[in-house]
């Protein structure tokens, strides 16, 4: 079985080392801070401080304590939709499109930024965050690694096309997420869209929109003539409403890598969707196996922010290194703990790609509250 020391354990459970060494005492164990301890004793002590075991498995490598907020904490949050469909469907045209209806773009000013998450206020005040992700295969990497950041799926298809292999791809990875599906029929504008047929080969797949008696919402847009927009956008909203979206902004910040890129100038650089919690330039964070301090918070419109909050996609400058998508962010009390952790995290991969045995993995372990 894996060994552990009583002060690694301690700081895995943010528990004083001496409170260990004095409980260990008690178990008639008398040990030193570094001395070795095996599996059970270790899972013995962590249950006697209360705290949980998990164990550390493939996907799992993590050991930031992650506790629900309390339910007063919650504030309702924007929804994150993630559009999905087949090549050349008009997924960019409408993102394109949709970016054109925010009301604060016009106003900023600023260049716009390509980051793979934006979000656009509405006329109302309220907001969308969109996901940009390039393909249906980083959303379902992305789900295999915990990351369930998509409240909503748009999927895009084209009138004049028809449902195509990516298509159904996106209607089953939607379906096996548990997702709320909308449907946006684009290219209603060509003369040779036919959304009915696009609803009738719905069903095919099990997929029933309203008009053919089903539950799933759809609306015929045309990104290129801007038609149907902002029926999309109520769709979305009213959909949102139904999920009743929130989280606690007033806690340290957990968010989840939507992309990630060695920047010439900027050095490593994330684009963070913020989960709960708001993120502050000056937070000391652990993402992934990285760990960092944040420089500098960029939005969508290449703003300067000093904080970003839940279902705030932002650029996260002064990582470590490149995290990959999909990793979770956490704000963490020390720069020596955020190292910790991360290096922690990294001779965990390290280990699997040596060994490639999820029983060894498994026999690690971390103590969450
Ligand atoms: P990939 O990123 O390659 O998967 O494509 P995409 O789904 O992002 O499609 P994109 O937005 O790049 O659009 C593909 C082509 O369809 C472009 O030439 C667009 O101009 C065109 N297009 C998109 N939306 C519409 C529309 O509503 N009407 C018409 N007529 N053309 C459209
Ligand atoms: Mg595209």
């Amino acid at each position: 079985p894996e060994a552990i020391t009583v002060q690694e354990l301690a700081n895995r459970m943010a528990e004083k080392g001496a409170d260990l060494v004095k409980a260990l005492f008690k178990m008639g164990m008398p040990v030193t801070i570094n001395a070795t301890i095996d599996q059970d004793t270790a899972e013995l002590l962590v249950t006697e401080f209360g705290h949980n075991i998990q164990r550390v498995s493939d996907a799992d490598i993590d050991l930031v304590e992650t506790e629900a907020d309390a339910d007063e904490t919650l504030q309702p949050r924007a929804p994150v939709v993630t559009i999905m469909g087949h090549v050349d469907h008009g997924k960019t045209s409408l993102l394109d499109a949709l970016r054109g209806t925010d009301v604060v773009r016009g106003e900023a000013g600023g260049i716009t930024q390509h980051i793979g998450a934006y979000q656009v206020t509405l006329k109302d005040k309220s907001k969308i965050t969109f996901l940009d992700t390039p393909g249906h295969e980083a959303f379902t990497e992305m789900r295999a690694r915990g990351a369930d950041v998509t409240d909503i799926v748009v999927l895009v298809v084209a009138a004049d096309d028809g449902l195509m292999p990516q298509t159904i791809e996106a209607i089953n990875h939607t379906k096996a997420a548990g997702v709320p599906m909308i449907v946006a029929i684009n290219k209603v504008d060509k003369h040779e869209a036919n959304p009915q047929r696009i609803r009738e080969r719905l069903l095919e797949h099990n997929v029933q929109v309203e008009e053919m008696g089903g539950e799933t919402q759809d609306v015929e847009v045309s990104a290129l003539k801007k038609i149907g927009l902002d029926t999309l956008v109520e769709k979305i909203q009213l959909q949102a409403e139904l999920l009743e979206l929130r989280a606690n902004p007033d806690r340290e910040a957990e968010g989840t890598v939507i992309e990630a890129k060695l920047d010439k100038g900027r050095g490593p650089v994330a684009t963070i969707l913020v989960n709960r919690g708001t993120l502050r330039v000056g937070d000391v964070f652990v993402v992934g196996a990285e760990s960092g301090k944040v420089r500098a918070l960029v939005n969508d419109k290449g703003m300067q922010l000093k904080e970003a909050g839940p279902s705030v996609p932002v650029e996260v400058l002064g990582l470590s290194g490149v995290p990959m998508a999909g990793d979770p962010l956490q704000v963490v009390e020390s720069e020596a703990r955020a190292r910790e952790v991360a290096a922690y995290r990294a001779g965990v991969i390290q280990q699997k790609r040596t060994t490639n045995t999820p029983a060894s993995l498994e026999s690690m372990f971390s103590a969450l509250k």
